[in-house]
């Protein structure tokens, strides 16, 4: 009798130990980040990878994130400058990713850089990937565990929902706490807005500019777009609109009833899941101001906008 697929397992020893074993022998595990759930696989290992490529139906030129346990496992596979210490001292374990060189014969499948000379790299905060860095001794390159240009899972049930079979093994340790992808940073520039801002950084960041082709490579500008089409600063809904409410504007879901960024946030991808899900043909969403979190905030949304 084959196992009902995708498995979910409540994370803890049995869950960890399965999980592990499934990335040593070369297949991938959903996991969660702080961030979002990740699709981890051991990345130097190149089949391992192209898996998480194979389930996600991922485009081949985007990059992958490598996820150590602490700044001296990155180091051995990246070059930092001052500026970079700064910020893995300041930020890690934490949502943060350092896009830095890649040091020559770092037992990195090119496959994960996509064959670029650098490498995203970060140290994540959650107990679960922790765990399984720990038990697997292994760098693990996990980008979002959804189908490409569906919405990042915030959820295990989200997870299951996207990649169905695909995914062989989803640790469960509920909703993930930034509700956001990593902040994104090269040199001084944020590649991608994200949990950390502009504002937290020890050095003033060269503006994020909103890219019209493609910036980070992959950062595809439909990379978090919904099934529905959406529609961006609304203050009431039209007939068949799902209103996702934000502040003094209500709707059919709120993303904070206060203004707090924060919450917003985390409830930002649970709630277009629940709009996509909804009986409404389209979805609008109540405008967020774009200060501080709100940057990445719109950012989302204008991806998940871009049609
Ligand atoms: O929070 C996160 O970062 C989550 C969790 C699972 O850690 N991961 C994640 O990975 O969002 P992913 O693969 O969905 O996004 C990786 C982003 C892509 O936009 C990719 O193009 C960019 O990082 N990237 C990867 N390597 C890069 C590189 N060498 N240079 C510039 N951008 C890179
Ligand atoms: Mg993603």
């Amino acid at each position: 009798m084959a196992d009902p697929n995708p498995r979910i397992l409540p994370y803890g020893m049995a869950a960890l130990a399965e999980a592990a074993a499934r990335i040593t022998a070369g297949e991938c595990v959903a996991v969660p980040t702080e961030t979002v759930y990740g699709l981890a696989a051991d990345a130097g290992n190149a089949d391992a990878v192209a898996g998480i490529y194979a389930a996600k139906g991922r485009p081949s030129f985007n990059p992958l994130i490598v996820h150590v346990p602490d700044h001296a496992a990155a180091e051995r596979l990246v070059m930092f400058d001052a500026d970079a210490r700064a910020l893995a001292a300041r930020f890690w374990p934490g949502p943060l990713t350092l896009v830095l060189p890649l040091r020559d014969g770092a037992p990195i499948a090119s496959l994960v850089t996509a064959g670029l000379a650098t490498l995203a790299i970060r140290v994540p905060r959650h107990r679960a990937m922790q765990a399984l860095l720990a038990a697997t001794g292994r760098p693990l390159a996990a980008p979002s565990a959804n189908a490409s240009n569906q919405l990042s899972p915030t959820r295990a049930a989200h997870v299951a929902q996207s990649l169905g079979t695909r995914v062989p093994l989803i640790l469960d340790d509920g909703a993930t706490e930034a509700g956001l992808e990593s902040t994104i940073i090269a040199g001084r520039t944020i590649l991608r807005p994200g949990p950390i801002t502009a504002a937290d950084l020890p050095f003033p960041a060269l503006p994020y500019i909103k890219e019209s082709a493609i910036t980070a490579p992959g950062q595809l500008a439909t990379h978090y777009a919904p099934r529905k089409p959406l529609r961006l600063d609304a203050t009431e809904a039209r007939p068949d609109e799902w209103l996702i409410g934000f502040g003094a504007v209500g709707g059919e879901d709120m993303l904070s009833a206060t203004g707090d960024l924060r919450e917003a946030a985390a409830r930002l991808f649970d709630a277009l899941h629940r709009a996509d899900a909804s009986d409404r043909e389209a979805i609008a969403v109540a405008p967020v101001p774009a200060e501080g979190l709100g940057v990445a905030i719109n950012d989302r949304l204008a991806r998940a906008a871009h049609r």
